[in-house]
């Protein structure tokens, strides 16, 4: 299920509770004026037993969440889940005084009120938090089977640095620059390898993190761009001195380049030729003898 999803059912949840707690409050000041007790204890029932059904289904949807990562939980979310188990309890005395205990009914109003500050806190600290992010994150557009979709940024962010991070270093995801198109089969070749790590949503994420961080813009050239290539690529055959020492125009450059990648044909795909080419005739670049 996705956090957009969870994030609504977890306010809906909210907003249920705060429906019951009023209608009871309701019920409490018109006692002695005895204008529709009935329906206001029917309503407040119904709006509990509501409460419960979804407070149940959430539970079992974010266990299902918890076990399924193998991640160690942040702080926040520890916190989150633990306030989240603790209106449990809270929630079988409060129907255990409806049913068994009558004598402690007055307080049933107080227990209501603990109840859902519980959950304004446990909802607040993931779906409000999640709201929040999510209306100050980046996005990015991608097309996605045809089909342009809007990414959040910030959430692929932490898919990668998750789960990118459990079979090698991240180091070796982050020293790389790549096409869209270079990402895409990156990942999926990343996926081959273990079709769990990544459902089809966190995919899409993860690549559109890795395009908006790590991805070359074939439209734009870069002269950083060029540079991070040369240092991560140039150095396996002869050393960086080699190249940073010469000054030659952009057409000689552009031949050294095409000879480098006779040697090796996947030193360079185009791409990263043109930007390495870019930041040569920039920065390494002769003047033209003046004729
Ligand atoms: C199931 C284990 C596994 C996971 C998870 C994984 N990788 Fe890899 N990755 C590998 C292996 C094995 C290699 C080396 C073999 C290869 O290049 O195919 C590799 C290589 C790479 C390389 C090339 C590194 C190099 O030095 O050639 C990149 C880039 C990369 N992974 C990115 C990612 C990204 C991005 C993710 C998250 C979406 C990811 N990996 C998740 C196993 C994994
Ligand atoms: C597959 C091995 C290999 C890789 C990778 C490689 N080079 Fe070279 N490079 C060579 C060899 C071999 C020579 C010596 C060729 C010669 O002297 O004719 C050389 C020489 C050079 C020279 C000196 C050429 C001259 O005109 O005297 C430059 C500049 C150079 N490389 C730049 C680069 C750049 C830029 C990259 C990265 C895009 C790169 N090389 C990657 C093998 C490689």
């Amino acid at each position: 299920m996705r956090p957009i999803t969870t994030s609504l059912l977890a306010l809906s949840l909210l907003i249920i509770g705060i429906v019951a707690v009023t209608l009871i409050l309701i019920l409490l000041g018109r006692i002695k004026a005895t204008q529709h007790p009935g329906f206001f204890r029917w309503a407040h029932r119904i709006a509990g037993y509501i409460f419960i059904i979804l407070y149940l289904f959430i539970c079992v949807t974010m266990f299902q969440k918890f076990t399924s990562n193998s991640v160690a939980l942040s702080a926040k979310d520890a916190i989150h889940a633990y306030l989240g188990i603790v209106i449990f309890p809270m929630l079988i005395v409060k129907i255990c005084v409806v049913r068994l205990f009558k004598k402690y009914y007055l307080r049933l109003p107080i227990y209501g009120m603990i109840i859902m500050i519980a959950v304004f806190m446990t909802v607040t600290l993931s779906a409000g938090y999640f709201m929040l992010s999510t209306a100050r994150s980046q996005y990015i557009i991608l097309s996605e089977k045809g089909r342009l979709v809007k990414v959040n940024v910030n959430i692929g962010r932490k898919i990668v640095q998750q789960k990118c991070s459990t079979c090698h270093s991240l180091e070796r995801v982050f020293s790389y620059v790549k096409t869209e198109s270079g990402w895409r089969d990156y990942v999926s070749r990343m996926r081959a390898k273990d079709q769990a790590i990544l459902n089809d949503q966190e995919t899409v994420e993860a690549v559109g993190y890795l395009v908006k961080n790590l991805g070359i813009d074939d439209t734009k050239m870069d002269v950083q761009l060029g540079m991070k290539i040369i240092l991560e690529k140039c150095h396996k055959c002869h050393t960086l001195e080699r190249i940073f020492t010469f000054k030659k125009t952009q057409a000689e450059w552009a031949q050294t380049v095409e000879l480098m990648r006779s040697f090796d044909p996947h030193l360079l795909n185009n791409s990263e030729a043109r930007q390495v080419n870019y930041y040569l005739s920039k920065i390494l670049a002769k003047q033209k003898p003046e004729s």
